[in-house]
């Protein structure tokens, strides 16, 4: 795996690629990875000649210092987890080379940022576009793949694409859970032993709702349901629950229109703030 830390020696290697013809799938990642990543990157080789994958903690997507002071820096298994999975460009760069001058750069995406994480995490969808546009034009991939886990930055990441006319194609990939319905996250790993026992309660209570919406087709009969599960809980604090379009965000009341009704959640399982959600199409749940 080549490993680069400057945008001159990555687009001077991806430069010699593209003369030999080939094309390449992007897989962003801000490291501590896990199955989730690594299915992106299964994907992504499967889909193209080879892949590039990002590993940057992206100050500019944190709302709060401590969060991103916290954040799992695990730079060498990383590195050992993607050159297994068959990754063969791997760009690393400092702050410095991401951001050689302060971002003032400020976007708006609407209705898309008003709701859900946009709520709780002010400036977070700039700081993630930011990142993201930066990474699309220092990678020209063909193809760029993010986790449906967060669906709301797969949202917010298709409008920029479309909005600026990124030369490229998004593809949503499905989460990947642990044996007990946990989505994989890099946040796990700061569950203590109690939380990580009851951090599946997100996903049970997920296919609970989505179940009630499949056959009520009333999302309040979800919302209901979704108290009743959290409510006995201690050390779990929902911070909400949304039954939206996957698409435009915007709440759903008639889920029979709508292609791909999403339900989201979020809640503080003890200190760690975790996030899931299940996709509910005409053809079954994912
Ligand atoms: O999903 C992530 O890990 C990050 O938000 C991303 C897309 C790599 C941008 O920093």
């Amino acid at each position: 795996m080549y490993v680069f830390t400057t945008v001159d020696a990555l687009k001077a290697h991806l430069h010699a690629r593209r003369q030999e013809g080939k094309l390449w799938g992007l897989v962003p990642t801000m490291g501590a990875l896990h199955e989730g990543h690594l299915s992106l990157v299964r994907r992504s080789n499967a889909e193209n000649d080879f892949t590039v994958a990002t590993l940057y903690v992206n100050p500019t997507q944190f709302n709060n210092p401590d969060d991103l002071a916290r954040y799992p820096r695990t730079f060498d298994a990383d590195r050992a987890m993607l050159e297994s999975a068959g990754c063969q460009v791997l760009f690393a760069p400092t702050d410095a080379e991401m951001y050689p001058a302060p971002t003032t750069l400020r976007f708006s995406f609407g209705d898309l940022e008003t709701v859900m994480e946009g709520q709780f995490r002010p400036g977070h969808f700039n700081g993630v576009a930011t990142v993201v546009a930066k990474l699309f034009h220092h990678a020209e991939p063909a193809v760029a793949y993010f986790g449906q886990k967060d669906l709301q930055q797969f949202a917010v990441i298709r409008r920029l694409v479309q909005d600026l006319a990124f030369p490229l194609r998004l593809v949503r990939c499905p989460i990947v859970r642990e044996p007990d319905g946990l989505a994989m996250s890099s946040r796990n790993r700061r569950l203590e032993p109690e939380a990580r026992k009851v951090a599946a309660v997100l996903s049970y209570a997920l296919r609970e709702a989505a179940e009630a919406l499949q056959k009520t087709r009333n999302p309040e009969a979800a919302r209901g349901l979704i108290g009743q599960i959290f409510y006995p809980i201690e050390g779990v604090f929902l911070e909400y629950f949304e039954v939206v379009d996957a698409a435009s965000l915007q709440p759903v009341t008639t889920p029979e229109d709508h292609d791909e009704v999403a339900l989201c959640i979020a809640a503080y399982v003890g200190e760690v703030r975790l996030i899931d959600n299940l996709i509910v199409t005409r053809g079954g749940v994912q």
